[in-house]
C-alpha cells in the first residue's frame, strides 16, 4: 500500500483503518454539495443535509440489521459506553459485570457509575485465553443489573460466544450490551440475532472517519433512558424552568452532530458490508502465525484478522520500531486493557492485525521482518 509515497504494510486496523476512495469522496462531495446544518431550515441545502444524514442512519442500520430509530450516532465505542453508563441508573446492591477482557472504554465507565451509585463492579474471568462461561454462570445473578462483554478482543483476537451473554443477562432481567468495536467491521452482526439491548462500535476502524460511532440499542429500552447531553436538538419543548424531549435516537444526540462524518459513515457501512470476509482475514493471521510461529509466544487465539504476541528475550517496543522502520505498522503495549496484561502477567504485546486490503505477500513480508528485527534485537 503507498501512502503518502512510502510502500507501507499498514497491518494496525484494530487501531484504526484506512480510507477507500468512496469515503472520502463522499466526505469531500457533501462539503462541496449538501454542506449545511441539520433538522433546522426549509432550504434546499439544509434539507439535502438533512436527508445525507438520515441516510447515514439507514445505512448503519441496514450493516447491524437494527431499525433506523435504533442507531444513535455518538463519537464511538467509547462515547456509547459513557452514554449507557449516565443513562442507566443503578442503585446501591447492583452489580455490573463485565469480563477480564474488556477494552479500558468497557472498564472506566462502570467503575465510574459504580463509585457514584454505590453498585459493584463484577469480573468474568479467563479460561486460558476464553471467557470461563462457566464462572459467568455464577456471576451473573439476580442482584446482575448490566452484562456488558467485548465480542472480539483487541488484545487476544478471541470471538466471545456473546449470544450466550446476553441469555445470561435476559435469565436475571439485566441490559446486555456488546462492545462490537473488532466485530462489526469484519463479519456479519445481526443485533436481532444476537437479541443483545446494546451494541457499540466505531466508525474508523471501518474505513470511516474518526470522531463518529454508534450506539444500537431495542428501541423499546431506549425510549426508557434518560438523556446523556442537554441541549438543541435533544428537545421536544423548552420553557423557562423545564423541558421535555425528543424522540429516539435524537433525545440521544445533542447539538449540531458530525454530519459530514455520518456521510462518511454510512459509505463505509456499505462498503464493508459488500467486502467483508473473516474466513480471508482469518487466514492471512494464519499465514503468518505458520511462519513465525516456532520464534514467538502467541498471546490469544487464532479466531479472527487479530495476531499477539511477545518474543523471549526481546523487548516489543524495540521490534515495534524496527518494524517501524522497515515500513511495517504494527501495535504495542497493553492496548487499552491494563488489567488483563497485568491478569496474564505480560507488559508489552506486539499486535498485527489486518483488514480486507491486506495480501498474503504482506504476510510474507511481516514475517521477513519480524525474523531479521529478533535475529537483531535478541
Ligand atoms: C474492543 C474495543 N472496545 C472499545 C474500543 C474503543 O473504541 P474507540 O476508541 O473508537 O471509542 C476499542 C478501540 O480500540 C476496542 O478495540
Amino acid at each position: 500500500m503507498i501512502i503518502a509515497g512510502e510502500n507501507i504494510v499498514y497491518v494496525d486496523n484494530a487501531s484504526t483503518t484506512q480510507k477507500p476512495q468512496c469515503v472520502i469522496n463522499a466526505i469531500v462531495d457533501h462539503y462541496k454539495g449538501s454542506n449545511a446544518n441539520v433538522h433546522r431550515a426549509g432550504y434546499e441545502l439544509a434539507n439535502r443535509a438533512t436527508l445525507a444524514y438520515a441516510t447515514a442512519r439507514s445505512r448503519v442500520a441496514e450493516l447491524v440489521n437494527s431499525d433506523v430509530n435504533e442507531i444513535v450516532f455518538t463519537r464511538g465505542c467509547t462515547e456509547s459506553i459513557n452514554l449507557l453508563s449516565r443513562s442507566i441508573k443503578l442503585k446501591p446492591g447492583d452489580e455490573v459485570v463485565v469480563s477480564m477482557m474488556e477494552h479500558h472504554a468497557n472498564i472506566v465507565p462502570w467503575q465510574e457509575a459504580c463509585k457514584r451509585s454505590g453498585a459493584t463492579l463484577k469480573f468474568i474471568p479467563l479460561n486460558g485465553y476464553r471467557l470461563d462461561l462457566e464462572a459467568a454462570k455464577k456471576i451473573i445473578t439476580k442482584k446482575t443489573k448490566i452484562v456488558s462483554v467485548v465480542h472480539i478482543s483487541n488484545v487476544l483476537g478471541v470471538i466471545n460466544d456473546v449470544k450466550q451473554l446476553v441469555d445470561l443477562a435476559r435469565n436475571v432481567g439485566a441490559y446486555s450490551i456488546i462492545d462490537a468495536a473488532q466485530s462489526v467491521p469484519h463479519m456479519n452482526v445481526d443485533v436481532k440475532d444476537l437479541g443483545c439491548d446494546f451494541l457499540t462500535f466505531s466508525s474508523h476502524k471501518m474505513c470511516g472517519p474518526t470522531g463518529i460511532g454508534a450506539l444500537y440499542g431495542k428501541l423499546h429500552v431506549l425510549e426508557t433512558l434518560d438523556p446523556f447531553q442537554y441541549g438543541g436538538d435533544m428537545i421536544d419543548t423548552v420553557t423557562c424552568q423545564d423541558s421535555t424531549w425528543n424522540r429516539v435516537p435524537h433525545k440521544f444526540e445533542a447539538g449540531t452532530p458530525a454530519i459530514e462524518a455520518a456521510v462518511g459513515f454510512g459509505v463505509a457501512a456499505q462498503y464493508v458490508k459488500e467486502r467483508y470476509d473473516p474466513s480471508r482475514e482469518n487466514g492471512l493471521i494464519k499465514h503468518l502465525y505458520g511462519q513465525i510461529e516456532a520464534m514467538i509466544n502467541l498471546v490469544g487465539e487464532l479466531d479472527s484478522s487479530i495476531l499477539s504476541f511477545t518474543v523471549d528475550n526481546v523487548n516489543m517496543y524495540d521490534l515495534a520500531t524496527y518494524l517501524g522502520l522497515k515500513g511495517v505498522c504494527v501495535r504495542v503495549g497493553h492496548h487499552c486493557a491494563m488489567p488483563l496484561c497485568e491478569s496474564l502477567g505480560v507488559k508489552a504485546v506486539l499486535r498485527v492485525s489486518v483488514y480486507m486490503n491486506n495480501t498474503i505477500e504482506e504476510m510474507d513480508h511481516v514475517a521477513d521482518c519480524i525474523r531479521e528485527g529478533v535475529k537483531k534485537l535478541c
